[in-house]
C-alpha cells in the first residue's frame, strides 16, 4: 500500500495516511465557506495542527462544544444549530468536524439536519475515529440513555485520516481504538492479524500502515453495504455481548471504554464461534491470548450473567425476540445473522470469567 493514498467513491473522497492532510487540504478550497467544529481537547491539540497544514482555515469560524459521550445529545445538537444560525450558515457552508467519534457523529447529525442538509467533512483525531466512526455515514446522538437512538445515515463529502493528530492521544484512547483494529483483522484481514499478533498496542511502530489498512477495510465494507442489510453486519462482531457489558459496567466501572467492552465481547463471541463453526482450538487460543495481552479482563460475579444477557435485549440487532450475532467462521472470515441460543451466550460469559489466563 503506497501511503498516503486517496480514494474517490461515488459519494465520498478519502485521503488516508501520514501527509494526507497536506495532500488533500486543497479540496477544501472548493467550498465557499467553512465552519469548524471542535471540542475543548481538539481545539487545544488538533486545531493548531490543522492551521499549520492549511493556514487558510484560520479565517473560518469555529464552534466549540464540550467533549465526552455525556454531551453527545440533542442539547448539543441544538447548541450547534444555534451557532450555525447565529453565524448565518447556509446550505453551501461546509461543517468541518475535527475530533473523535463524538464530534463526527454529532457534527454529522447537526449538519445533515440543518436547513435540510449542509455538507460536512470528517477529520478524525482519535484512533477509533480514524478506523471506524468517521467512515460509513452513521451520524447521530444519544437519547434518554440509549446510545445513538436518534440519527441518520448520511455520508460526509470527504474524510481525511491523518495520523499526525494522534501524537496527543492518551493511552486509554489508543487502547480503545485498538479493539476495533483487532476486529477488522479477525473478521476480514488476516494480513493485518499477522502484523499485529503478539504485540502490545504500545509496541506498534507502523501505525501509518495499520490505520490505513483498518480504515480501508471499513471503507470496503460500507461501500458494498451502506445501509447494513448484509456484509456490514459483520462489523458487529464482539459488539452484541460487548454493548451489554458496556451498559453494565458504565454504571459501576468509571474507567470503562467502548474498546475494553468490545475486547471482552470479542473473547465471548470468538468462543461461541468456535462452538458453532468448529474452528481449531489453537486459533481461539491465539485470539484470546492477543486480546488478553492488550486488555485487562473485567471482573464480575457469575450471578450477574443473567442481567448482562437481559441487557442484550435492548440491542438494535434483536429481531422477533431473538438475538442474531456476527460470528467468526475462522480467523480472518466472518458471517452474520447467526441466531445464538441464550444458554450459549451465558456459557461464553462463564468461560470469560472462569478461564485461567
Ligand atoms: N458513526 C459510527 O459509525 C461510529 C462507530 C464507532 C463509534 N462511534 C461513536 O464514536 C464515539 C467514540 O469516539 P471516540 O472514542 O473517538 O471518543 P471521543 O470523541 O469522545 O474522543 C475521546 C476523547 O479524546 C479527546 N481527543 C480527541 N482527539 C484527541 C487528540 N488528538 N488528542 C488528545 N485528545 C483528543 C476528545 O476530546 C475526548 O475527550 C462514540 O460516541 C461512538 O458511539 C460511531
Ligand atoms: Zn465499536
Amino acid at each position: 500500500m503506497n501511503l498516503p493514498f486517496t480514494l474517490d467513491t461515488d459519494t465520498v473522497w478519502y485521503a488516508i495516511g501520514d501527509g494526507s492532510l497536506d495532500k488533500s487540504a486543497h479540496k477544501l478550497d472548493d467550498f465557499p465557506r467553512i465552519i469548524i467544529l471542535v471540542d475543548e481537547n481538539t481545539e487545544n491539540h488538533c486545531l493548531p495542527v490543522l492551521y499549520h497544514q492549511a493556514p487558510n482555515l484560520k479565517m473560518c469560524d469555529v464552534i466549540r462544544v464540550s467533549s465526552g459521550e455525556k454531551n453527545k445529545n440533542i442539547a448539543q445538537s441544538s447548541y450547534i444549530w444555534n451557532e450555525l444560525t447565529r453565524l448565518n450558515a447556509g446550505r453551501d457552508t461546509l461543517l468541518l468536524n475535527l475530533g473523535g467519534g463524538v464530534i463526527t457523529d454529532s457534527g454529522g447529525f447537526a449538519a445533515a439536519t440543518f436547513k435540510r442538509g449542509m455538507r460536512f467533512v470528517n477529520i478524525p483525531t482519535t484512533l477509533l475515529g480514524m478506523v471506524d466512526a468517521a467512515i460509513g455515514g452513521k451520524t447521530g446522538v444519544d437519547f434518554h440513555d440509549f446510545k445513538n437512538q436518534v440519527g441518520l445515515f448520511v455520508d460526509p463529502v470527504g474524510v481525511i485520516i491523518d495520523p499526525v493528530f494522534l501524537k496527543t492521544l492518551d493511552s486509554r484512547q489508543w487502547q480503545s481504538g485498538f479493539s476495533e483494529v483487532l476486529k477488522y483483522a479477525l473478521i476480514m484481514d488476516k494480513d493485518l492479524w499477522f502484523r499485529l499478533n503478539g504485540r502490545h498496542f504500545s509496541e506498534i511502530d507502523d501505525w501509518n500502515t495499520v490505520i490505513s489498512k483498518a480504515a480501508r477495510d471499513k471503507i470496503d465494507i460500507v461501500r458494498f453495504d451502506a445501509s447494513e442489510r448484509g456484509v456490514r453486519k459483520n462489523l458487529n462482531f464482539g459488539h452484541t455481548i460487548g454493548h451489554a457489558l458496556e451498559s453494565f459496567f458504565l454504571r459501576t466501572h468509571n474507567e470503562t471504554t467502548h474498546g475494553m467492552a468490545i475486547a471482552a465481547g470479542m473473547i465471548c463471541e470468538a468462543w461461541i464461534s468456535a462452538r458453532l463453526f468448529d474452528f481449531e482450538e489453537d486459533q481461539l487460543n491465539e485470539i484470546v491470548t492477543m486480546i488478553d495481552k492488550n486488555f485487562e479482563r473485567f471482573l464480575f460475579d457469575e450471578s450477574k450473567i443473567q442481567l448482562i444477557v437481559e441487557l442484550m435485549h435492548q440491542d438494535k440487532k434483536m429481531r422477533d425476540n431473538k438475538l442474531y450475532f456476527s460470528m467468526l467462521r475462522r480467523l480472518g472470515k466472518a458471517t452474520h445473522d447467526v441466531e445464538v441460543d441464550p444458554q450459549l451466550i451465558e456459557a461464553s460469559l462463564l468461560y470469560y470469567i472462569n478461564q485461567e489466563k
